[in-house]
């Protein structure tokens, strides 16, 4: 009978499935660069991966197949129903989740793949004992450090990855408070750790013979490492966790391109590499769009009531108008930009956003909306929202394309948005969002905010925005304001 698994892992044929399978992810990342070619691109990559995972699986002396047929189907099971399932406004902790499960994956398969070694250094020993008995040669027993050091790297940053993911997954789903949680010493206590785990690996690389106590060290290794993954997250505060994610997305890419070193794996190492690099831009652009460094995120606390210190709740005054009166101006204006955010996502109000621009249109008003790269909780939240009611392409413009046309615009309306629009980011030093780019709603002529409340955004901090004489507070449910909206244009 054929062996289903047949195929020799230094064989031309398996470089050539996994060459495609690769430069199946890069087109597949190509295309994610943009909106209306994302899905495609999303698709790509998953013929990309299907490629490399039955590529692994044809290769010779692959395990047991009922477990991996088990894991597939199960994985498989819970992946699709999750993915059906979940809310535009939870993806960020779908993400947390799927990004912790591979960086734990890699962190077993690192222990496993150390676990191999000892096991056959055990054997060698038996060996030795045997050569030594008739004056036989000597027989090495070391792990080779290029299997011993990418191991270690790839079940610390694995396990890092996985706790911390871990963390920010129980503060985005509220499980655990959202707020900083901090612990006193806690850098200390991190610095300690990552030496701790330092001192470990160089242990085990030099003293590289089977020591009885390589194996308890090596777990001693994985138990901090989640300490420190876990230590690192906590005094983040949760609005800051899409950031988060992220970085340790990028930290799962980098620990699977060193399992890929370690199991001379080329797929491994080349989508690992791609994740670990496309994480780490995304990561330095999310840190950019709000004008902070990565290490002001990690360490600052933000969110923290410190940090989020200028967001008073002392009584100013400001306007407030109808539904029916905010439909009026919209008719009467000629151009309408309309600048979507987190409160959008929440009150799900984008079918009737698209139906209100339709009204608009059809009374000869041209509507554009405008796109803030960091509004909402998560990169392209924004577009992946409008995308999905259809909202023409053409019509989303970036931040930096707007700005310029918003003096001449005659209403802005602002739904669910507010720091992105906060006009302190331009003006007030002290502000925790000083410098950030904002769009630049307050140069419009009139502007309509649509909320719930006065209450502030993600940074905790008042919008001067709200008490300026053109603007105009139309407050409720944002899916009820716009569809209220829609009723009153028909009629007018
Ligand atoms: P926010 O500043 O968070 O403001 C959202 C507003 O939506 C709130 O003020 C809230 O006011 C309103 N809202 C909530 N539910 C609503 C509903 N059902 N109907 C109407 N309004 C509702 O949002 P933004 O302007 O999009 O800014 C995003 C913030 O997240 C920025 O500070 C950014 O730095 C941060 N952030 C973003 C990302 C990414 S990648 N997008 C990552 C990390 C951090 P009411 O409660 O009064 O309704």
């Amino acid at each position: 009978m054929m062996p289903l698994a047949a195929l020799a892992p230094d064989s031309g044929l398996v470089g050539l499935l996994y060459i495609v399978a690769f430069s199946l992810f890069i087109i597949g990342i190509r295309f994610g660069t943009h909106p209306t070619t994302a899905r495609r691109g999303n698709g790509i990559a998953a013929v990309g991966m299907a490629v490399a995972v039955i590529t692994t699986l044809l290769l010779q002396g692959i395990g047991n197949w009922g477990l991996i047929f088990a894991g597939i189907l199960i994985g498989s099971v819970i992946g699709v129903v999750a993915s059906k399932r979940v809310q535009m406004t939870a993806m960020p902790q779908m993400v947390a989740l799927y990004n912790g499960l591979g960086g734990g994956a890699i962190a077993l398969i690192a222990w496993s793949e150390y676990r191999h070694w000892v096991h056959q250094g055990g054997e060698l020993d038996k060996l030795q004992q045997v050569s030594d008995f008739i004056g036989g040669p000597q027989i090495s027993a070391a792990v080779p450090l290029e299997v011993m050091i990418p191991s270690l790297f790839a079940m610390v940053v694995g396990s890092v990855s996985f706790w911390g993911s871990n963390v920010a997954f129980g503060k985005l789903q509220e499980l655990i408070p959202s707020q900083p949680m901090k612990v006193p010493g806690q850098q200390v206590i991190n610095a300690l750790l990552l030496i701790g785990i330092v001192v470990g690996g160089v242990i085990l690389s030099i003293n590289n013979e089977y020591l009885d106590l390589s194996q308890p060290l090596f777990i001693a290794m994985l138990v901090a490492a989640a300490f420190l993954g876990t230590m690192v997250v906590l005094p983040i505060g949760g609005a800051d966790m899409p950031v988060v994610i992220s970085l340790l997305n990028a930290f799962t890419g980098l620990s699977a391109a060193a399992a890929g070193i370690a199991l001379d794996n080329t797929a491994l190492i080349v989508g690992g590499t791609l994740v670990g690099s496309s994480g780490t831009i995304l990561t330095l652009e999310m840190a950019t769009a709000m004008n902070r460094s990565v290490a002001n995120i990690l360490f600052a606390g933000f969110g923290s009531p410190a940090t989020a210190g200028a967001g008073s709740q002392e009584e100013r005054p400001h306007r407030s108008m109808t539904a029916q009166d905010a439909a009026i101006q919209l008719a009467y204006a000629d151009s309408v930009v309309v600048v979507p955010g987190y409160g959008l996502a929440v009150a799900q109000a984008q079918h009737a956003v698209r139906e209100m621009a339709d009204e608009l249109e059809k009374k000869g008003v041209s509507v554009s909306y405008a796109i803030h790269p960091v509004a909402g909780r998560m990169p392209g939240h924004m577009n992946v929202l409008l995308a999905e009611a259809d909202v023409p392409y053409e019509q989303l413009k970036e931040m930096d394309e707007i700005n310029p046309e918003l003096p001449q615009t005659d209403v802005c309306v602002v739904i669910g948005a507010n720091d992105v629009t906060n006009p302190a980011a331009k003006t007030d030093e002290s502000s925790p969002i000083f410098g950030m780019p904002i769009i630049e709603v307050d140069e419009a002529q009139q502007v309509l905010v649509l909320k719930r409340s006065m209450s502030p955004g993600f940074a905790g901090i008042d919008n001067d925005l709200f008490y300026h004489p053109k603007t105009a507070m139309v407050f409720g449910d944002a899916k009820q304001t716009v569809s209220d909206i829609v009723s009153e244009l028909g009629e007018l």
